[in-house]
């Protein structure tokens, strides 16, 4: 059986994907640091699969201890997905450098116990936000990056440069990046979702909460874009339809069916929708209306952004299949049991 080694695997989209590749057949091991998540995912994933994935809980910005992993592991892992950072665009503002110490360390320390103990393939956890707020809409792969607006953002650019350039100097190491859009939802088991800590930065996260009573009312930052509504649009992914095409990008790989050793694709819907118009399919799939108000703009955002899914649709044989309102749902289901909510 392949094993895929999955960092960041107790985390919101890790532990989704630890769930569709144990489904797909692949074997799985965690490593996470527990920073942003819990060990009880390790548990609520083995409920859902049936399959209990091995952890380990270290620190990834340890280069040591990542090497001695891959040398205790040397001729089991086929394949890495890696996930394992800090993703807070705003705190990132007020923390640089934690945010490329944690993020870029992390990276070329796996890259680097890749290389030396033989495992050829790696999918990244990348960001629409490479894109910054670009001048075409929808966005393709050829769409030209434009600087970040948070050092989170940058990051995610300057991860996807060193992998660029290791596997042009590693040919025998494949790289695949993936550009989510806007992650959302739950495991419709609500077992596993998003738990983020304390206020949540993220939209739909805060939305449930305040459906929860956990927060007072939804503050929409601007209602002043120019949109038809005139709040910012986003392309909402569902977390288990992006959680897949990480296994069909991992399939990909391990298939030798890759055209290069270095690729990148658009996770989309292909869809864009505006805050004020997910708080209306909130409504409709839950039946709960959400207190609002209008607020200022927030820093760092983005008019609108939504992908052009044409290439993952096409060479990776991925589309986004779970409509709005039932990942919504999902989403509140999770909340609703995390909080206790009949
Ligand atoms: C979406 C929209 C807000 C909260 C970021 C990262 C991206 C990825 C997802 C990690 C915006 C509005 C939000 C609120 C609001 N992160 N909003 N009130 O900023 O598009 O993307 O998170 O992988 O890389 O850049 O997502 O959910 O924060 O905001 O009005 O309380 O919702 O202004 O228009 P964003 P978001």
């Amino acid at each position: 059986m392949s094993k895929i080694l999955v960092t960041g695997g107790t985390g919101f989209i890790g532990s989704h994907t630890v769930v569709e590749l144990q489904e797909a057949g692949y074997g799985v091991i965690i490593v996470d640091n527990l920073s942003n998540s819990k060990a009880e995912t390790v548990d609520n994933i083995e409920k859902i699969t049936g399959v209990r994935p091995e952890f380990e809980n270290f620190d990834l910005s340890d280069r040591g201890a990542v090497l001695n992993f891959f040398l205790r592991h040397k001729g089991e892992i086929n394949a890495v997905i890696h996930f394992a950072a800090f993703k807070a665009v705003g705190e990132s503002v007020h923390k640089p450098l934690e945010y490329y110490r944690n993020n870029v360390n992390s990276l070329m320390n796996i890259l680097e116990g890749m290389k030396y103990t033989g495992v050829a393939n790696l999918v990244f956890s990348s960001s629409c936000t490479v894109y910054g707020q670009p001048d075409k809409l929808p966005v393709t792969e050829g769409t030209p990056r434009k600087p970040a607006e948070s050092p989170y953002g940058n990051t995610k650019t300057v991860n996807e440069d060193i992998i660029r350039d290791f596997c042009h100097e590693e040919k025998q190491i494949n790289g695949l990046a993936l550009r989510y859009f806007n992650p959302i939802g739950a495991h419709p088991s609500s077992l596993i979702g998003e738990s983020p800590v304390g206020i949540p930065n993220n939209l739909v996260p805060y939305i449930t909460q305040t459906a929860a009573g956990l927060r007072k009312e939804l503050s929409i930052f601007g209602d002043d874009y120019d949109t038809p509504d005139g709040t910012p649009i986003r392309d909402y992914i569902d977390v288990v339809d992006l959680s897949k095409a990480h296994v069909v990008a991992i399939k990909r790989l391990l298939e030798g069916k890759n055209k290069s050793n270095y690729e990148y694709f658009n996770i989309g819907t292909g869809k864009g929708l505006s805050v004020l118009e997910l708080v209306n399919a909130f409504k409709k799939a839950t039946g709960v209306a959400l207190p609002y108000k209008i607020v200022g703009r927030r820093a760092g955002d983005i008019v609108k952004i939504w992908a052009d899914t044409t290439l993952a649709n096409t060479e990776l044989g991925w589309k986004a299949e779970v409509p709005i309102e039932q990942t919504l749902l999902n989403a509140w289901n999770w909340e609703k049991r995390c909080r206790g909510i009949k």
